[in-house]
């Protein structure tokens, strides 16, 4: 069993004979010494090696030994007289795996932007930030699966090809074998009998509707996949692929959906304070100073609630100056929900009950006919990380939302049939799992969030 630098760097005192493997991030020297600091991935902290003449070829390896360079060093774990760490290792033997030639290794010493490490992101992970955000990925993960797991919610793969629009956004990506050979009518027209599925197809927007069909049988579930947005905006926050969770629960109305949501968020929050200090320190001294304040005064502090209709007031009330106006009846635009989430209530906010016309077909209409029960979470900093709602559970109702939002109801006809037979009240929600992972790690960008970025007309990787 070959052993990683975290498990080295949590031993104290002499340990003996050690085999270590990793890249090189700094090398210096000192009369007839060479320092280096090795990092393996397990941990953002490095193992201290010292390398002496005693070892054979000193000069020529040293020569090598630089920055990016990959090796395996054997040789005794000893406590380090240096300060800034508790043990390093005296090598005995280093054999080089791959060089990284000084001159053209692009990840040199310098901090470098993140708009160019994006366009190295084969090589960013070897980075202090991305190798931290890589492990917060890991552990958000597992803490979102064992958050679900823990309750009973059954994990469902839901497509990823898909027939339907969830959202009725119309901001899908198509999937076709045609292109090589289209067959257009002479009014300009695909025909998509001849197509792979002998009709249009797409990459899915959302796993929910699908996920609706496993909570109407199953009660409780979630889905955690890869969803695809073809909507041209060119923001922070918005990525053409992303990965979002989606619990549905059956016999659960909004409120019950708003309490898992707001308890769902503080779990995976406390979790990841308490199984990725390491990291969460780095981006807390290195990137914003409030990365862990932020992240504990979500699971210590109840969220907001409030209605759409009293949000506008607040805003109206509020007598600041909006690019967008506030009035009854237009989307919560950017401004507003920063205003909402860190001016009014310094803390995640869920509005509820939104117009009909701004939110997606499968809301449950309220009685007053005008609102629907979506609810939507929050933040400070970043506005939307959720977007959920009771779903409708009536069969006629539910109907006529999808003809008046401009759908065909044929192509839902399954969705439908959940309503004819044995319809439960039910509800769910949607969790961006990259603008969560910028939340705790503050970083401004979503595109440096993601193992590689997809995005508006841009695709290298
Ligand atoms: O609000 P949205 O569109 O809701 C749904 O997709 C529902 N079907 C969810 C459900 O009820 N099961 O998206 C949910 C969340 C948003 O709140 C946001 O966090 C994230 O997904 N999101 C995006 N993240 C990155 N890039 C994009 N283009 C995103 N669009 C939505
Ligand atoms: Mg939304």
């Amino acid at each position: 069993m070959r052993t990683d630098i975290k498990e080295i760097l949590s031993r104290e005192g002499d340990s003996g004979i050690t085999e270590v493997e990793g890249w090189i991030r700094t090398k210096r020297e000192s009369k007839g010494l060479a320092f280096l600091e090795l990092n393996d991935g397990s941990t953002i902290k490095n193992l201290q090696i010292v390398v002496n003449e005693s070892l054979k070829n000193f000069h020529e390896i040293i020569h090598h030994l630089n920055n990016g360079c990959s090796i395996k060093a054997k040789g005794n774990l000893v406590p380090s007289m240096g300060s800034g760490q508790s043990v390093e290792l005296q090598a005995l033997e280093i054999e080089i795996y791959g060089d990284a030639p000084v001159d053209e290794y692009p990840l040199q010493k310098k901090r470098h932007t993140f708009e160019f490490l994006r366009e190295i992101s084969h090589l960013r992970p070897r980075t202090n930030t991305f190798g931290a955000i890589m492990r917060i990925r890991n552990t958000m993960s597992f803490a979102i699966h064992k958050f679900f797991q823990e309750r009973g919610f059954l994990y469902v793969h839901t497509p990823i090809i898909t027939g339907n629009d969830c959202e009725g956004a119309g901001e899908m990506f198509q999937v076709t074998t045609l292109s090589d050979k289209p067959q257009i009518s002479d009014e300009g027209i695909i025909n998509h009998e001849n197509d792979f599925f002998g009709k249009k197809a797409f990459l899915t927007v959302s796993g929910q509707l699908e996920g609706e069909v496993f909570a109407c049988a199953l009660k409780n579930i979630y889905t955690f996949g890869p969803t695809f947005r073809a909507e041209n905006s060119n923001t922070s926050r918005h990525l053409a692929e992303f990965w979002m969770i989606e619990p549905e629960m059956a016999f659960c109305d909004i409120r019950l959906n708003m309490d898992t949501a707001e308890e769902f968020l503080k779990y995976t929050m406390k979790y990841l304070i308490d199984n990725s200090l390491d990291d969460l320190e780095f981006f807390n001294s290195r990137i914003d100073k409030n990365t862990l304040g932020r992240i504990s005064s979500i699971f210590e502090s109840d969220f907001a609630r409030i209605t759409y209709t009293e949000a506008m007031n607040i805003l109206k009330k509020s007598k600041k100056e909006f690019e967008y106006p506030p009035h009854w009846g237009i989307d919560l635009q950017s401004e507003h929900e920063k205003f909402l989430a860190e001016e009014e209530f310094k803390k995640p906010v869920i509005v509820t009950d939104y117009p009909r016309e701004i939110k997606a077909f499968y809301m449950k209409i309220n009685d007053d006919g005008k609102t629907v029960r979506a609810m939507d979470i929050i933040f400070p900093r970043l506005g939307e990380i959720v977007g959920g709602s009771e779903r409708e559970s009536d069969y006629k109702k539910l109907f006529d939302r999808i003809s008046e939002s401009g759908l065909n109801p044929e192509l839902y006809w399954w969705y439908l049939e959940l309503r004819k037979y044995g319809t439960v009240p039910h509800s769910g929600f949607g969790l961006g799992f990259e603008r969560l992972i910028q939340f705790v790690t503050g970083m401004q960008n979503i595109r440096d969030v993601i193992p590689f970025p997809r995005c508006a007309g841009y695709l290298e990787f």
